[in-house]
């Protein structure tokens, strides 16, 4: 099948491009490279630099004859969009918006959306199902679950076929290394510790100890990229065989703390990895994990790659060029 994918050479979107080249899918990747990489982009992909927020480029674009269409284009910083709102509403509601205008006007009736676990906000119960009340407690959420809505409605209206991935933690690098890109500046906790071990930065900040869990460090559902990727090719054939739409998380259902996340990467890097305990960061539950047994069911989707070791073993397989490329 034809495929686009707008935000196609970003972190995630680059995973989810190989798998469906792997897949045996032809792929377009559409990009602004405003925080993706061109390092991201594979041969055997066409590629197209346009923005979201530019509609005749957009539609320009999808007047290609797409069967479907993967979107991941975003802004993904929670704790930006509480200080830039505007700017998360645009490109991520307005931007998402842009792009189903422009499916609508070119008959592209199939979509698969990047949503998050941030739609959930604070846990009420554990582990957290999709049923689980949404109220995002950050702006970068709110857009989420926004968006997930106008789906909603267009596929009432326009006929769409949408499958939106709720991603818990995404984490670690293609097992196999076709994938090299790193994020600048990055804030996630996984490429902070590996910029530790490789020297970037000196020392890791670990956001409270004095959470309720079972070290006092904040836990989550970590949920390698590559097991994100099998998700996407999973849903955008569900979606097309049993035309109908589909909102499913995505997350390993296992929690791990800081403490074990620091604890794995010492082991595996065989480096000191400082670390010091400062204040919890505003807005950070104690512990986030999911159930996906919707996944499992409706998808036949199964993690294999999540566990904490891997995880850690292929982001530092990437790093580590850092310092000895
Ligand atoms: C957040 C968002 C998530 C979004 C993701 C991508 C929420 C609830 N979650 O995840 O939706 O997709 O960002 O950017 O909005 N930590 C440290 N030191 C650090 C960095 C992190 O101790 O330098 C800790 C945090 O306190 C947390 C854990 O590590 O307990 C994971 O943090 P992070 O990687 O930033 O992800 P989330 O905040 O869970």
């Amino acid at each position: 099948m034809e495929t686009l994918v707008i935000g196609g050479a970003g972190y995630i979107g680059s995973h989810v491009v190989r798998a469906l080249l792997d897949a045996g899918h032809r792929v377009t990747v559409y990009d602004n490279l405003s925080s993706g990489k061109e390092e991201n982009l594979f041969g055997d992909a066409t590629f197209v630099r346009g923005d979201i927020l530019d509609k005749v480029a957009l539609s320009a674009c999808l007047s290609e004859g797409f069967g479907v269409v993967v979107h991941l284009a975003a802004l993904k910083a929670a704790g930006e969009s509480m200080d830039l709102p505007g700017k998360y509403a645009e490109n991520n509601i307005a931007g998402t918006i842009n792009i189903l205008n422009a499916m609508t006007n070119h008959k592209v009736k199939r979509l698969v959306f990047s949503s998050s676990a941030a739609v959930y906000g604070d846990p009420v119960y554990q582990p957290i199902d999709e049923e689980h009340p949404t109220e995002p407690v950050n702006f970068y959420g709110f857009t989420k679950l926004e968006i997930e809505r106008i789906l909603a409605w267009y596929d009432r209206l326009k006929g769409l076929r949408y499958a939106a991935l709720r991603y818990f933690n995404a984490a670690g690098y293609d097992p196999e290394g076709r994938i090299t890109g790193l994020e600048r500046n990055p804030a996630n906790l996984l490429p902070v510790i590996m910029e530790v071990a490789c020297g970037l930065r000196d020392t890791l900040r670990i956001f409270g100890n004095d959470y309720e869990t079972r070290d006092g460090t904040g836990v989550r559902d970590y949920i390698h990229v590559s097991d994100l990727a099998t998700a996407h090719v999973q849903a955008l054939d569900y979606i097309d065989r049993a035309d109908a739409s589909l909102t499913v998380n995505l997350g390993s259902e296992s929690g791990v703390s800081v403490a074990e996340m620091l604890e794995t990467a010492r082991e595996i890097t065989g480096r000191p990895i400082p670390a010091e305990i400062v204040a919890r960061r505003p807005g950070d539950p104690a512990e986030l994990v999911s159930t996906a047994r919707k996944a499992g069911e409706i998808l036949g989707w199964r993690p294999t790659s999540s566990d904490v070791k891997t995880l850690v073993a292929t982001s530092w397989r990437i790093y580590r060029r850092l310092i000895s490329p």
